[in-house]
């Protein structure tokens, strides 16, 4: 069976959030953001290494204790999203062979449940086709000109909200995601570069919990979420 490794960007400013600290540092249920992402990562005995991409100048990973596991190992972000995950696909070029899966997670989102990372994994691994997790969309959904005027109102049975993680073999998504940077493009997420590529993408259908903590009111749902999962599993 083909390897399975991890990559976490966590190098982001969290611009539109607002505060000092950068948003993957920022508590909620006791703990960073990154924490919640890198715990529930590593409750996956399956994951051989995992990368978590960082921002060297920021000193706060000293607080996120699961930095410290023996599976994680640490390199420099980028500018972007895509430099940044690019950054970390390259540092397991010393062991990471052409066709192993790797599974990349946003650190921003700390709600992963186990059972989605699960299906998500099972049904890449069955049918040899990367994929990722997404959430169909309930609300109709309109397209502007300007940001203001609206020229159009999308099929929404055929839309779905991309969440990560998402995986793909390790050397073709480092050659879709170089592919984009050369053509000036900005991958938001690796299912794009894949796609630019030419290569099949899978959905696996996930849930609202799995959603990327962006302004300051998604703090508290978050926290509700993170509370109430873990008192399930008591
Ligand atoms: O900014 P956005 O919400 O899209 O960031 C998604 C994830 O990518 C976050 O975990 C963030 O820390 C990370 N990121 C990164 N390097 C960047 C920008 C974002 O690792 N240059």
């Amino acid at each position: 069976m083909s390897n399975l490794w991890g990559v976490v960007p966590a190098a982001g400013s969290g611009r539109r959030m607002a505060t000092e600290v950068p948003k993957q540092y920022l508590r909620v249920a006791g703990s960073p953001l990154l924490e919640h992402a890198l715990q529930a990562l590593l409750a996956c005995s399956e994951l051989r290494r995992l990368v978590v991409v960082l921002d060297p100048t920021d000193r706060r990973a000293d607080e996120v204790a699961s930095l410290r596991d023996p599976r994680v190992a640490t390199v420099a972000g980028g500018l972007e999203r895509a430099d940044s995950v690019l950054s970390g696909l390259r540092s397991l070029s010393d062991v990471a062979g052409a066709d192993d899966w790797v599974l990349v997670h946003d650190a921003a989102r700390p709600c992963l449940p186990p059972e989605d990372m699960r299906r998500l994994i099972d049904a890449v691994l069955a049918s040899g086709c990367g994929g990722l997790l997404a959430q169909r969309i309930t609300d109709t959904v309109k397209r502007t000109a300007d940001g203001r005027r609206v020229v159009a109102t999308l099929d929404r049975t055929t839309l779905w909200r991309a969440q990560t993680p998402q995986i793909f073999r390790w050397a073709e998504l480092c050659a879709a995601l170089e592919q984009m940077q050369q053509q000036g493009l900005i991958a938001t997420d690796e299912a794009s570069a894949m796609e630019q590529a030419g290569y099949e993408v899978q959905i696996v259908e996930g849930s609202s919990r799995n959603f990327k903590v962006t302004v300051p009111d998604d703090l508290p749902i978050a926290e509700y979420y993170l509370k109430t999962t873990v008192a399930a599993r008591l």
